[in-house]
């Protein structure tokens, strides 16, 4: 945490302003870019915080690409952010878990892609528990032509410029990076202002928390579940056994896996051969995030940023938080293999 003294209201704004000359190549179009995703970030959060007194709760009636039950505040996320994004002129084109195809944006000629989970945590929108947004940034590559295909947008997450997630939780907290390390904002309402909270956030080298939802057992693979078992046996010196803590929206687990360490694991199984999570707006922007923290994030066995897409809504899965307990989680899984 910040003294208060270093804090002394830094705003989002301000810190994206004295930073952008640090990012190479910036020309302050990205950091237009993080403007606008703050702004929708606090409608939204004005929105969810309300949720219970507007008609922003339950279902739409449609379902989204993934078969999911779409929530009107998945929409109503959506729309706010990609309205924010198009009003710069500076993207070209959205990839949202709540649009199947890419959405092309007012500008043809916007330098960036930017992926977003508008609201991630659903599930968890009408019991009141912390819900989060995800987004994820990189360069359209310079083509002879200016067709925009979807192609263009299926680039590894090592080529992420920017990512980062809102938290709508007790507060409403934006964490970002750059590949300049990770800052963290909390929303003051009664300015509505992110002020910054936290600059170059470094995460627990190891933790014990697990997370993961205990349901799918029975379709985890033997290492897995070997590694599992380690974790609820006892041994001092090691501070096990861990503590179990799953949330159900992958952007509160995460969240709590930076600050506090440990891990975050949702793998394949019978009902999601390939994980749950979606690669492109799920794991690449979180993992940039712990991954700029000094954690580390993989598929079990590749890095997961390394990972080429070759679908934008493509699921894996996922092994992710403080570097030792991710390496723990691989040896298992190899040995057992
Ligand atoms: P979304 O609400 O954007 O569809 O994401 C939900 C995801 C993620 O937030 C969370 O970690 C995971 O689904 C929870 O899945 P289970 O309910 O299967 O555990
Ligand atoms: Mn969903
Ligand atoms: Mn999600
Ligand atoms: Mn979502």
């Amino acid at each position: 945490m910040l003294s208060k003294k270093e804090s002394r209201l830094e705003t989002l704004e301000e810190y994206i302003i004295q930073n952008q000359n640090r990012f190479p190549g910036a020309t302050g179009e990205l950091s237009q870019l993080l403007r606008d995703i703050g702004l929708a970030a606090k409608i939204i959060s004005r929105e969810v915080n309300k949720a219970g007194i507007t008609n922003i709760l339950g279902f739409d009636g449609s379902t989204n690409i993934h078969g999911e039950a779409v929530k009107k505040l998945d929409l109503f996320a959506d729309q706010q952010l990609i309205s924010a994004l198009d009003r710069s002129l500076i993207t070209c084109m959205v990839i949202s878990e709540e649009n199947d195809g890419i959405v092309r944006m007012s500008s043809k000629n916007g330098k960036y892609i930017v992926y977003l989970d508008p609201l991630d945590g659903s599930s968890n929108i009408d019991v009141n528990v912390s819900i989060g947004s995800i987004f994820s940034v990189y360069m359209r590559e310079p083509r002879y032509d200016s067709a925009l295909r979807e192609s263009d947008a299926l680039q590894p997450g090592v080529r992420q410029v920017a990512a980062g997630y809102v938290l709508y939780g007790s507060s409403t907290i934006l964490a970002y990076t750059t590949g300049l390390g990770v800052s963290l904002f909390t929303l003051d309402p009664s300015i509505g202002e992110f002020i910054l909270s936290d600059r170059m956030i470094k995460m627990p080298d190891y933790g014990n928390i697990y997370s993961i939802n205990e349901g799918s057992y029975n379709s985890w693979d033997l290492g897995l579940k070997q590694y599992i078992k380690y974790c609820q046996e006892e041994d001092q010196e090691s501070g096990r056994p861990y503590s179990a803590r799953y949330i159900g929206s992958m952007v509160a687990d995460i969240h709590r896996t930076l600050i506090k360490g440990g891990i975050f694991i949702y793998p394949h199984s019978n009902r999601y051969p390939n994980g749950k999570l979606r690669l492109m707006y799920e794991c690449n922007p979180l993992s940039f995030i712990i991954e700029q923290a000094g954690g580390m994030a993989t598929d079990g066995e590749k890095r997961i940023m390394e990972l080429e897409p070759t679908k934008i809504h493509q699921q894996t899965p996922i092994y992710i938080g403080s570097k030792k307990n991710v390496e723990d989680v691989m040896k298992f899984l190899k040995e057992y293999k």
